[in-house]
């Protein structure tokens, strides 16, 4: 859907080889947190490289709406925080757009500042599910009041006297375990996360960057993450690295496309991102790291994705989830012009994203000519194999930019071309997919 809510479908088929480099924005993860933190600090931060995504600049708005100034001078933003415990009660509802992590994010930041604000979005976040945030943020003494299944719109009260925390995530959920982390920061003592499986640990280090506390250990448990309340965040200077999740898109239709060789500068290879590639490796992906660093304490290389016609299917380990949990649908998109199956297990989160994402992609796959099994927390893609996939069909985006680019993707290798309903959501996260993608080769067309 555009801004003004008018779907905006798109056509992509088959182009000539894809070449040439593509330079992908920053990481969605920490451009919100960048943003987030900043607000939370005494002073003023900058942020080069942010990712200029809608989810983005819902999050850049809210933060003004909680009293910190934002704005972007030249390619720098200025976040002037307004220190932890220092936020303003919003005059207006906060709406979050699309952004599950937005959203719970800053129901983090604010419960345990005593001020009431109320959160809405767009019909896919007004369906996700809200109490994994707000029940442990009661435990601080927050109160949530929203509509039934504990959705948007809501209003969070924070607490005015809060208690420290120690909660264990139900769910494998790095926004969870970032809504507890943030609310502990306004809270005496130390708070404790613990889960069981590694999620992505941009809140982990971006704190201790910001001069928090932070110190996570591997237990029995699992990993236990303590904080230490009430700091005074240092402001600081970010660059924020490009984003894993958006390379995925070239990278995956270079794999697909016959006689593509495309490059992708300085991705972020942390661990409990990077899945994805491990996982492309295993199937035959012809994908090489290249220009291996490290950049802000983080691992970056720059990916080299070739035409790979010998993909195999493969079992995706269920403990590898977490750490790819957003390149799924893409995957699936690869392992359709792979030999053989692929088995995707633990993967129940898929069903809570943007859209049920199981749901989406293995209707649309379906619809396009591939064989899917599906269970409530795993999926099977059966591959039929380089230049056997047949598409020419119109699928549906569910108001969720990674369906809609993965479909795309699907359409610059398959037999016929595919359509998508709505290709409007891709803005969210990734705004220059279309023009990047022409520049390396690819055909996408607006109806
Ligand atoms: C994110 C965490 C993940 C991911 C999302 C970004 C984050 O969500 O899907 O795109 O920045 O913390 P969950 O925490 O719900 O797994």
């Amino acid at each position: 859907m555009s801004a003004h809510g008018t779907p905006i479908p798109m056509t992509s088929d088959r182009a000539g080889p894809l070449r040439g480099t593509a330079d992908v924005p920053g990481d969605k993860s920490i451009s919100h947190r960048s943003l987030i933190l900043g607000a939370m600090a005494v002073g003023e931060t900058k942020v080069t490289g942010l990712l200029e995504g809608q989810d983005v600049l819902d999050t850049a708005k809210a933060m003004q709406a909680f009293g910190a100034g934002v704005e972007k001078r030249g390619d720098t933003w200025h976040v002037q925080g307004v220190g932890v415990g220092g936020f303003a009660e919003p005059d207006q509802v906060i709406d979050c757009g699309n952004s599950g992590t937005g959203v719970r994010l800053i129901m983090g930041a604010m419960a345990t500042t005593p001020i009431a604000a109320t959160f809405t979005g767009d019909a896919s976040l007004n369906k996700r599910p809200m109490a994994r945030v707000t029940e442990p943020l009661a435990l601080f003494g927050a109160r949530a009041c929203g509509r039934s299944g504990g959705r948007l719109p809501m209003t969070i009260l924070g607490a005015r006297d809060p208690l420290p925390v120690r909660y264990t995530t139900p769910v494998p959920s790095a926004q969870v375990k970032s809504a507890v982390l943030l609310a502990g920061l306004n809270a005496p003592g130390e708070t404790v996360v613990i889960e069981r499986e590694a999620t992505r640990d941009h809140s982990e280090r971006m704190l201790q960057g910001f001069g928090a506390t932070v110190i996570t250990e591997k237990t029995e448990e699992g990993h236990v993450i303590t904080l230490t309340g009430q700091p005074e965040l240092k402001p600081q200077t970010i660059v924020v690295p490009r984003d894993p999740s958006s390379a995925a898109f070239p990278v995956c239709a270079a794999l697909i496309v016959e006689g593509s060789d495309v490059l992708v500068p300085n991705i972020g290879l942390n661990p409990t991102r990077a899945g994805l590639f491990t996982t492309l490796r295993e199937m035959g992906a012809d994908l090489t790291y290249e220009n291996e660093r490290t950049e802000g304490g983080e691992p970056v290389a720059d990916l080299r994705a070739r035409f790979s016609p010998d993909l195999k299917g493969i079992e995706v380990p269920a403990e590898r989830a977490a750490s790819m949990i957003d390149e799924y649908p893409v995957l699936s998109v690869v392992a359709a012009f792979a030999e053989g199956k692929t088995h995707m297990p633990g993967v129940k989160e898929l069903r809570v994203k943007e859209s049920d994402r199981i749901d989406a992609m293995a209707t649309g796959l379906r619809a396009a000519g591939v064989s899917v099994d599906e269970g409530e927390d795993w999926w099977t893609v059966q591959g039929r194999g380089f230049g056997d996939v047949p598409g020419g069909v119109t699928v549906q985006s569910h108001l969720d930019h990674r369906i809609a680019m993965s479909f795309l993707v699907l359409g610059m290798a398959s037999n016929a071309p595919m359509t998508v309903d709505d290709g409007g959501p891709i803005a969210t996260s990734f705004p220059i997919f279309e023009p990047l993608m022409a520049a390396l080769g690819a055909r996408i067309q607006r109806a």
